[in-house]
């Protein structure tokens, strides 16, 4: 197994309302493997985004994170980045410089005003120190390997003169702009039509494989969780509820939520001219969170007088994947 990069452990993300606190990651543990990608896959609103933003502490008021470890295995010392302080230069190099990070809304992440090559030069010199000149040079190499035609011109476009996918590219070149150990990417391709889609997804596994980058992808799709994952973690309401190689979630899932997700997705051949299931309800409101397993009222699989009282504990099977179900419990936290 490769080694650790990043490292979340007991993660609780919060937000203060009128009516309580929201918690929107309640008690969240991941690993993100060197050169590996994780896939964190769940329906809306499960707490994929605040996990991704937490990490870099993008977390604004009324959001607080309450709890938890992050620990960063850079090049140096691992360190918590949950306990820098908030003008560390530790913290600003993870920012855009180890971590790249990449967001679903390619429009509102690029200022209109400005030329797509200023927007990233102004990055790579941030990052890099590199003067205007080589800063250029380096933007339109970055843009040619993100596979926009013309570079040498396209740096001096507006966003507006471009289309979503271009967009997309040059987000993504921003974020790899400091040659990162670890690029974010939070539903990239989600605003996207399925062709520039799977060309995105392309590009982002070329780069991988050039720069032995780790990714973490966050996707509700589990047709590109198929195509980009090593391993996958599947988010119900704030809570990893499995964790397990691709392999492993594919052939053998154990969660029902995870078989629920899998079973909604379209096998080509299969599903022509079917209805498929979907998973009945929607995601509760975490405020109001069910009694027991929070996934209890909609999972095919409950035990009534069980799932609806105790929390699930988590299982760790042989090989260490995991599940948070009573299904596999046999009492000592061993699978049944
Ligand atoms: N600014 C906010 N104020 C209150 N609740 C929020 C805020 N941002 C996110 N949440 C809540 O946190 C939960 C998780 O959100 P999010 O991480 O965006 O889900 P996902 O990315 O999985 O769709 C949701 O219930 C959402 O309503
Ligand atoms: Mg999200």
């Amino acid at each position: 197994m490769a080694e650790p990069l990043l490292e979340i452990s007991g993660l609780r993300t919060g937000f203060d309302t009128h009516d309580g606190t929201v918690p929107a990651v309640d008690g969240v543990d991941l690993t993100v493997h060197a050169g590996k990608t994780l896939c964190v896959v769940g329906e809306s609103g499960c707490g994929k985004s605040v996990t991704a933003r937490s990490i870099l502490r993008l977390i604004e008021p009324p959001g607080r994170i309450e709890a938890g470890t992050i620990t960063w295995h850079g090049d140096d010392e691992p360190f918590d980045v949950l306990a820098l302080p908030r003008d560390d230069e530790r913290l600003q190099k993870l920012r855009g410089g180890d971590i790249g990070m990449i967001f679903q809304e390619p429009a509102s992440s690029l200022l209109p005003v400005r030329t797509v090559g200023a927007q990233l030069i102004e990055a790579i010199r941030i990052h890099t120190g590199m003067d205007k000149k080589a800063a250029r040079k380096r933007a339109v190499e970055l843009l040619a390997q993100v596979g926009i035609p013309n570079p040498d011109q396209r740096v001096d476009a507006y966003p507006f003169q471009l289309s979503g996918g271009m967009c997309q590219r040059i987000m993504i070149a921003i974020a790899l702009c400091a040659d990162p150990a670890l690029l974010i990417a939070d539903e990239p391709t989600t605003a996207l039509d399925v062709t520039t889609q799977a060309r995105i997804l392309d590009l982002l596994r070329n780069l991988q494989a050039e720069h032995h980058m780790a990714v973490m992808f966050i996707t509700h799709d589990l047709g590109v969780v198929a195509e980009l994952a090593d391993e996958v973690a599947v988010m119900y309401l704030g809570k990893v509820v499995e964790r397990a190689t691709v392999e492993e979630l594919f052939a053998d899932p154990k969660h029902p939520y995870t078989k629920q997700l899998l079973e909604s997705v379209p096998v080509l051949g299969r599903d022509r001219g079917r209805d498929l299931p979907t998973i009945p309800g929607a995601v509760p409101n975490p405020l109001h969170r069910p009694k027991g397993c929070s996934f209890h009222p909609r999972c095919a699989e409950a035990i009534p007088g069980r799932c609806d009282i105790d929390e699930p504990p988590e299982v760790v099977f042989d090989g260490g994947r995991t599940a948070q179900c009573v299904l596999y419990d046999d009492g000592q936290g061993g699978p049944a």
